[in-house]
């Protein structure tokens, strides 16, 4: 293991949840205004939902926190039910109360002046405070697919096969060949990230992101350094619950 990162063990996905929603709980009560970019997939689900729970139980408040979407399949409107922002409406946004969001425009005529757009707003955010990302099947990180070098910018990318596989999952549906997605320059100079990771599925991915060189074949191993946790159960960290 590589210095720096912590990895937190839990036992199953609900623990990976209760792990994760602590520590996204100690960042906003450190800071109530923080900007969060926010994945979408399975892997967070939980995460988000033990904090709507928490939220609705009055023990959280996250509404002033600002979420910045992660990523976008190309050309998808806002209400097509396959767009990764109306799923970050419905799973973080909505149930969590919060107003303030940064949207990664796919259906813009110009989808790099969306990007830059998009930059520009993090920018006058004050960069990321906090990333919540997944683990692709193979190792991206948003669309990052492999390879994707560290200063890799918010852009355009191609979806390899094995994602656009794993994506169509969500929908039982086809899913557009390209996406817009947060530059690993974005994501890695997150002030914080944590790294959802669940399921015996993750387990050879996660392997390499943890014990392998750091290399941009595998773009979730360029997450390094103290201000990165994984939180994994212990079927993808191959180990005992
Ligand atoms: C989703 C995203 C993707 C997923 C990754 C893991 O917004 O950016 O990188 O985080 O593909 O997906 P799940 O969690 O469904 O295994």
């Amino acid at each position: 293991m590589r210095p720096g990162r912590t990895v937190r063990q839990a036992a199953d996905p609900q623990e990976v949840a209760t792990l994760a929603a602590d520590l996204i709980a100690e960042q906003v009560k450190a800071k109530p205004e923080l900007t969060v970019l926010v994945a979408t997939g399975s892997t967070p689900m939980l995460t988000y939902a033990e904090l709507a729970r928490r939220v609705q139980a009055g023990e959280l408040d996250l509404s002033r926190v600002t979420a910045v979407q992660l990523d976008e399949y190309l050309g998808l409107s806002e209400t097509d039910p396959r767009s990764l922002w109306n799923w970050m409406q419905r799973s973080f946004v909505e149930p969590l109360g919060i107003t303030r969001t940064v949207r990664l425009d796919a259906t813009a005529a110009d989808p790099r002046a969306a990007c830059a757009d998009y930059d520009a707003q993090i920018a006058q955010l004050g960069g990321i405070d906090l990333a919540i990302l997944g683990l692709g099947p193979n190792g991206h990180l948003g669309f990052n697919e492999p390879p994707s070098l560290p200063d890799a910018p918010t852009r355009v990318t191609d979806l390899t096969p094995e994602s656009q596989a794993s994506n169509r999952v969500y929908w039982n549906a086809e899913v557009p060949l390209q996406a817009l997605t947060a530059g690993m320059n974005v994501i890695l100079a997150a002030r914080a990230t944590l790294l959802l990771v669940t399921g015996a599925h993750k387990q050879d991915i996660l392997g390499r992101v943890l014990h392998a060189s750091s290399t941009p074949d595998v773009p979730a191993s360029l997450l390094n350094g103290p201000e990165v946790t994984v939180v994994a159960d212990a079927a993808a960290l191959g180990s005992p619950a």
